[in-house]
């Protein structure tokens, strides 16, 4: 099945993830100015859907993953918001709660997730640890399922004796996707899952992912800079800017016709085989100060679209055509950009 029949087939599904006005604050000290990292989004995601999410450093998405899986430093809160996962809200569940979530229902293969391995403990000590919360396996089948997911992301079984700095960084983001995988979660959330790694590396990774979501069929967020990489993958594209959600779009629509000013420049600043280098662009200027932001559109003191409207007032998403919304009072100029 071609990619957009499998999409259109699946706008027919249930919903799997539901975020309606999530914020998410860090602060660091009760009278510190908080950052609003994560400003009013909502989101939904299909089960078997794969959904991009894109933006510069700093727009807020790690954030965004970190608060649907519950797992912020203690500097961050929600302070408002719905999320609800196949109907039930797991918004703001008590702190013992937060285990439930994680790996058996939602998992996440963190930003450095290669790093993030305890190096005094066996890969297989680490990848077991899920299956033992979630008691998924009895314990003497647990050495067993740790070599069948092992298989399944193409590493060898003896890996389970080894220590995190035997493996190369290829080989313990496959660890990590693994031990992603253990509980079969019904959404996989990847931070930036090829960062650091080699571009042939990043394919496998990449690939390995598509593989394992067509046979697991859970629900994924995948995070990353790496727009082109995100597109190929994902059904859906949303993207980030400011710690707000300013488009999404089905990747090809995003791709063809983008109808946010941000989203056409970072597809300018994209290194794309379809695109001649001289049209590659970088986009001038800073995102704004979370701690700060701008009353009107957060995007506004770097747009050639930028009116006093867009300083005055923030635009909201609205629809565009089926399934694609963008936030911008211009949105009928940005193919003239
Ligand atoms: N622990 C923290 N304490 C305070 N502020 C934080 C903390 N973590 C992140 N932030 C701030 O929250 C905002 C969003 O950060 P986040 O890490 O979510 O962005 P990101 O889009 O994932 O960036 P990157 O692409 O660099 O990974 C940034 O302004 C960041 O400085
Ligand atoms: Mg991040």
């Amino acid at each position: 099945m071609s990619k957009q029949t499998h999409d259109r087939a699946r706008t027919t599904e249930e919903t799997l993830l539901s975020v309606r006005n999530l914020s998410t604050h860090y602060r660091e000290g009760e009278d510190d100015v908080p950052v609003r990292a994560v400003d009013g989004v909502d989101l939904e995601i299909a089960r078997g859907e794969t959904y991009g999410l894109v933006g510069e450093s700093g727009c807020g998405k790690s954030t965004l993953g970190l608060s649907l899986i519950r797992a912020l430093p203690p500097q961050g809160e929600i302070i408002d918001g719905e999320i609800h996962l196949d109907g039930r809200e797991i918004g703001q569940p008590a702190r013992s709660a937060v285990k439930d979530v994680q790996w058996a229902d939602i998992s996440m293969i963190y930003q450095g997730a290669q790093n993030a391995f305890n190096p005094v403990k066996t890969v297989g000590e680490q990848i077991r640890e899920p299956l033992r919360i979630h008691d998924v396996v009895p314990e003497g089948e647990r050495a067993g399922h740790v070599e069948e997911l092992l298989d399944k992301v193409n590493l060898q079984p003896d890996i389970t004796d080894q220590y995190p700095h035997e493996l190369s960084g290829g080989m313990k983001q496959r660890a990590a996707i693994a031990m992603a995988i253990a509980c079969e979660p019904e959404l996989l959330i990847a931070d930036e899952p090829t960062t650091a790694l080699d571009v042939i590396v990043q394919a496998e990774v990449l690939n390995m992912l598509q593989r394992l979501q067509e046979e697991l069929n859970f629900g994924m967020l995948v995070i990353s800079h790496n727009l082109a990489a995100i597109m190929k993958l994902s059904d859906r594209v949303g993207v980030m800017y400011g710690g707000e959600l300013v488009e999404t779009a089905p990747s090809e629509v995003l791709y063809d016709s983008p109808r946010h000013p941000y989203t056409a420049r970072l597809l300018r600043s994209l290194i794309d085989p379809r695109r001649p280098p001289e049209q590659v662009e970088t986009i001038e200027g800073t995102p704004p100060d979370l701690r700060d932001p701008p009353t009107g559109c957060r995007f506004a003191d770097r747009c050639d679209l930028a009116t006093e409207q867009c300083t005055a007032e923030a635009p909201s998403l609205e629809a565009m055509s089926e399934r694609h919304e963008a936030a911008c009072f211009h949105h009928d100029e940005v193919s003239e950009l």
